[in-house]
């Protein structure tokens, strides 16, 4: 068939090529006709380019029926020639707002349907008829921008990283299972009845493999499986930048990933980021943000209040420190380390104060979302009253009249801010509650902000000094807090077993305007200190044998020592491209319920695959999840 080859893109054309003959192809965007002409906003991955058949510059009967025939999505191949648009049509908006293609000579190289949705900037569809139809959603301005900064990050990262001397090297993608806390995707073995493979949830146990292997600088762009709920930042199938290196500390990694984030965004949307990113303990990121992943875009930190609550009445904080004080100590007394109660405090300026005060609707719907965080409740006040001489009011204020100038010195509180507090005998629980507060009120708010120049902005923090072990509570016994390979800090070697709550492991987040961008550690590689850990957390010998006694035996052979890193590859490009979801940023991607409604999969497969897997299918009861 004839297809008119293209001699250039829809996006390249300026005024310098005025007068030459060009093959455009494309997809027609937008057509108006104003009596003897014609206009074609013609668009392919380039740009948009105004095509115009004038009967006044003498056009074909052939070339007339064409045009009338044409509607939007059609895919058509013109030929023209370039022209200046008169001053008065010029679009300043458009890169090739100057010029247009006058055709001589039109070709439809496929039609198309009444589409499901017009194909914008961004689709107003929603989301399932956009997945549905994801190849014309694919089309629209935004999704090509995203899909193109997505490329352009992936070879960024892979220029960077092979310059500093890494390897880029494929993991199997069926494996054993490996242990990072999700539930596994499995893939049944034909050749072995009963037997199956799992997907990697990362390549974890490869890549410290691949140490002992001697690659020191390990990298891989891998994909990663886990069969979990789907959120905005997270989907069943994701892909992570994922990174391992020998003979380093912490510093290091922290280090090379700071250059590798400097790197891609210098080179993919142009912003310079700080040499170095802020560093925050765990525990410090939880007092002062409520958060272990804190949107440093505001401030708004939490403060403690308990050092006032003896100098009021409300029995509820009292109750609370008192209650999380007794936990503490029986906690104590079985050498379990607690934190006890705590009563957290946020001072939100001048939000007590004429138009600006919160109401008490608004505050309800800021105890919600506390209680969503196991808060029994969210008690406020206001400041009023001179700056020398502050009162407090409403709310819980009447048990504090008396203290309120000590208060409010104290918090830094001013006339016209409210305070708003939450306690509870889990000091945790205080802080992450307060601290989904602080999240909703720095949206609400507006205090995000952008920055002059218009541009997103990117506030990085590393979170530090994790805890290694975590108490569960309900099944009493301790669990590793990331995964069981991350090396406690040297100084609590010796005291491991006595006190695992307080041990700090070399264990560290890499967050970005508030998202858990990245994890990492440096892995244990001493196979009598992993036993110690197995111990702890109660994992029995064999079970640890029969799951991964590949690593401990590949440790015995002069495992060097290794740490290592994996950004979420999705979530990077998404926060770059300022959305808020990681399917914006992935070319197909499954719906909340793990579904692609493009293709309808996942799909029953037939008996006799079935029959070859040795698998047959039970349904489940009625009711059951
Ligand atoms: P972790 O499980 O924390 O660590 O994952 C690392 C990063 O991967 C991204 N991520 C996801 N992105 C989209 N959808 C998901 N379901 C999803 N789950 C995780 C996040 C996260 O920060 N092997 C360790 C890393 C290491 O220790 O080196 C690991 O996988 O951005
Ligand atoms: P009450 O005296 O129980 O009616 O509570 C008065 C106010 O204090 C309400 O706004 C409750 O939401 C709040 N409140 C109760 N318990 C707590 C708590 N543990 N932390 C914070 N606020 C609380």
């Amino acid at each position: 068939m004839e297809i008119m080859r293209r001699t250039t893109n829809c996006g390249a054309i300026g005024k310098a090529d005025t007068g030459k003959t060009v093959v455009l192809n494309g997809w027609v965007h937008r057509k108006r006709d104003h009596g003897g002409i014609s206009f074609i906003n013609l668009r392919d991955r380039y740009g948009i380019t105004q095509v115009v058949v004038d009967s006044d510059a003498g056009v074909s009967a052939e070339l007339a029926a064409l045009t009338a025939e044409l509607r939007n999505e059609f895919c058509i191949a013109v030929e023209g020639t370039v022209r200046t648009r008169p001053p008065s049509m010029v679009n300043p908006d458009m890169p090739t707002g100057e010029i247009e293609v006058l055709a001589k000579k039109l070709l439809i190289l496929s039609r198309s349907e009444v589409l499901p949705f017009q194909i914008d900037e961004e689709s107003e569809a929603k989301e399932e008829l956009r997945l549905s139809y994801r190849y014309l959603d694919l089309r629209s301005a935004g999704m090509q921008r995203r899909i193109k900064l997505r490329n352009d990050v992936a070879f960024a990262v892979r220029e960077w990283m092979t310059g500093q001397g890494f390897y880029e090297i494929e993991t199997p993608t069926f494996i054993k299972s490996t242990p990072e806390g999700a539930r596994d995707y499995l893939v049944p073995s034909r050749l072995y009845p009963g037997k199956f493979y799992a997907l990697p949830q990362s390549p974890q146990l490869y890549k410290q493999i691949l140490m002992v292997g001697g690659f020191d600088k390990y990298f891989q762009i891998a994909r990663c499986y886990r069969d979990e709920d789907a959120r905005g930042d997270r989907q069943p199938e994701f892909t992570q930048i994922d990174i391992e290196m020998s003979f380093v500390s912490r510093d290091d990694i922290l280090t090379m990933t700071e250059g590798l984030m400097g790197h891609v965004f210098k080179k993919t949307v142009g912003q310079e980021l700080p040499a170095q990113f802020k560093r925050i303990s765990y525990e410090d990121a939880l007092e002062r943000y409520g958060s272990d992943k804190p949107d440093l875009r505001f401030d708004l930190e939490l403060q403690d209040f308990g050092p006032y609550v003896d100098s009021g009445g409300f029995q509820a904080f009292k109750d609370a420190l008192a209650a999380g004080e007794a936990d503490r100590a029986a906690a104590a007394a079985r050498g379990v380390s607690l934190s006890g109660g705590a009563v957290k405090v946020l001072v939100v300026p001048g939000k007590a104060m004429g138009e600006a005060s919160y109401s008490r609707k608004q505050i309800e719907e800021l105890e919600a979302q506390a209680r969503i965080y196991k808060a029994k409740g969210l008690a406020w006040m206001k400041v009023a009253g001179a700056e020398a001489v502050p009162v407090l009011e409403g709310g819980v204020a009447k048990f504090f009249e008396e203290s309120a100038q000590k208060i409010c010195a104290g918090l830094g509180a001013k006339s016209g801010d409210l305070l708003l507090l939450v306690a509870d005998p889990r000091r945790k629980i205080a802080n992450i509650a307060l601290g989904a507060v602080r999240s909703k009120l720095g949206r609400d708010l507006g205090l995000i902000g952008f920055d002059p120049e218009r541009k997103l902005r990117f506030e990085f923090v590393w979170i530090v000094d994790f805890p290694l072990f975590e108490f569960n509570e309900e099944e009493n016994r301790w669990e590793a807090a990331h995964h069981m390979f991350s090396w406690p800090q040297d100084k609590y070697h010796a005291t491991l077993e006595q006190d695992p709550g307080s041990v700090k492991g070399d264990l560290y987040d890499l967050v970005l305007n508030g998202y858990e961008l990245a994890s990492g550690s440096i892995r244990i590689h001493d196979p009598e200190l992993q036993k110690r850990i197995f111990n702890i957390v109660g994992f029995d010998p064999a079970e640890a044998e029969q799951k991964f006694g590949f690593l401990i035996q590949a440790f015995k052979y002069g495992a060097p020592p290794h740490g290592g890193i994996a950004p979420g590859l999705d979530r990077l490009v998404m926060l770059m491209a300022g959305e808020t979801s990681i399917k914006e940023v992935i070319a197909f991607p499954k719906n909340s319920f793990a579904v692609s409604p493009m293709d309808n999969c996942p799909g029953e497969v037939d008996r006799k695959q079935l029959d070859e897997l040795h698998l047959s299918v039970v349904q489940p009861k009625k009711n059951s999840p």
